[in-house]
């Protein structure tokens, strides 16, 4: 062997050697620190409050309704756990940056990143406005990849990466066309974000709720319209916010660690 082909071996060994493997697995979720997007309310705030039960230090993040991020924190902190919030809208490339500093320059680093935040505006595509169909791509699909663009960066090994999708994807009902185009885009992010990560033990997944009572899905339906919607699924109600957090939070544990670059669908049933 040359003397490069020793070195590049060598170097190659002790590269391995620093990396999580089957026999000395990712460290357990105590200490870690987890960022969560769009977490002042919904999904996002039980997934918080879910994770900081676990031991993860927790960035919450708001675009707007900073009073519910700055409650989200306290709840966590009353618990015995530690947060901070940040505002910052993820359809700003600077502001996602600035989100991951300060998430750094409170806690040291990231080891899971939940990709959350998004809006929802439904019509039929004849009625669809240029302004709601921008606003779903903004938020949505730019939004996200800004997210696990940064997570890509900065994410620790042994890491986590979970990103929202949805049921409605396989669901197919009319008027949700470009919402359910810009959660399919979770899906392909997570499945080619897993293989770019290889050799680091992070494990990146989309997440896809079904029927979840937040405001997101209750706006602008009737209550028969949303009691339909809880007809459709074997458990005959509606997801809670806390439903959605308890699997989230199995694929951030260690023993989330194998299952990488899926769909995981976490809809009580309905398709
Ligand atoms: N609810 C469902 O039935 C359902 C089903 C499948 C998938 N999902 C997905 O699950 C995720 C959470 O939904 P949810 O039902 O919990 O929604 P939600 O109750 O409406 O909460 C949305 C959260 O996202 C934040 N947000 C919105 N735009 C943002 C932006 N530009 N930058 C940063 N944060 C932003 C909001 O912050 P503010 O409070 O500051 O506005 C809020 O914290 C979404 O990605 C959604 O597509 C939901």
């Amino acid at each position: 062997m040359s003397r490069r082909a020793v070195l590049a071996a060598t170097a190659a060994a002790a590269g391995a050697a620093a990396l999580p493997t089957a026999a000395q697995p990712a460290p357990t979720t105590r200490h870690r620190v987890a960022i969560v997007t769009g977490s002042s309310r919904g999904i996002g705030a039980a997934t918080a409050k879910r994770l900081a039960r676990d031991g993860h230090a927790v960035t919450v993040n708001c675009v707007a309704n900073r009073e519910l991020a700055a409650g989200v924190v306290r709840d966590i902190e009353r618990a015995g756990g530690r947060a901070i919030w940040v505002q910052a809208d993820v359809s700003d490339p600077r502001a996602v940056q600035r989100l991951f500093d300060e998430n750094e320059r409170a806690f040291g680093g990231v080891d899971v990143v939940v990709s959350n935040a998004g809006v929802m505006r439904l019509a039929p595509f004849r009625d669809m406005s240029d302004e709601d169909f921008a606003r779903m791509m903004d938020v949505n699909q730019k939004g996200s990849f800004q997210v696990l663009r940064e997570a890509a960066r900065r994410v620790r090994d042994g890491g986590r990466i979970v990103t929202l999708s949805s049921s409605i994807t396989q669901l197919r009902t009319g008027t949700y066309g470009p919402y359910a185009a810009t959660k399919a885009a979770q899906e392909i992010y997570a499945a080619i974000l897993a293989k770019e990560l290889e050799g680091r033990m992070v494990s990146v997944n989309a997440l896809a709720p079904g029927v979840v009572n937040t405001t997101l899905f209750t706006d602008g339906k009737t209550p028969q319209q949303i009691a339909g919607f809880a007809q459709r699924t074997p458990h005959k109600r509606l997801g809670e916010p806390g439903d959605i957090a308890d699997v989230i939070a199995g694929l951030c544990s260690r023993d989330g660690a194998w299952i990488n670059g899926q769909t995981v669908f976490a809809n009580g049933g309905i398709v």
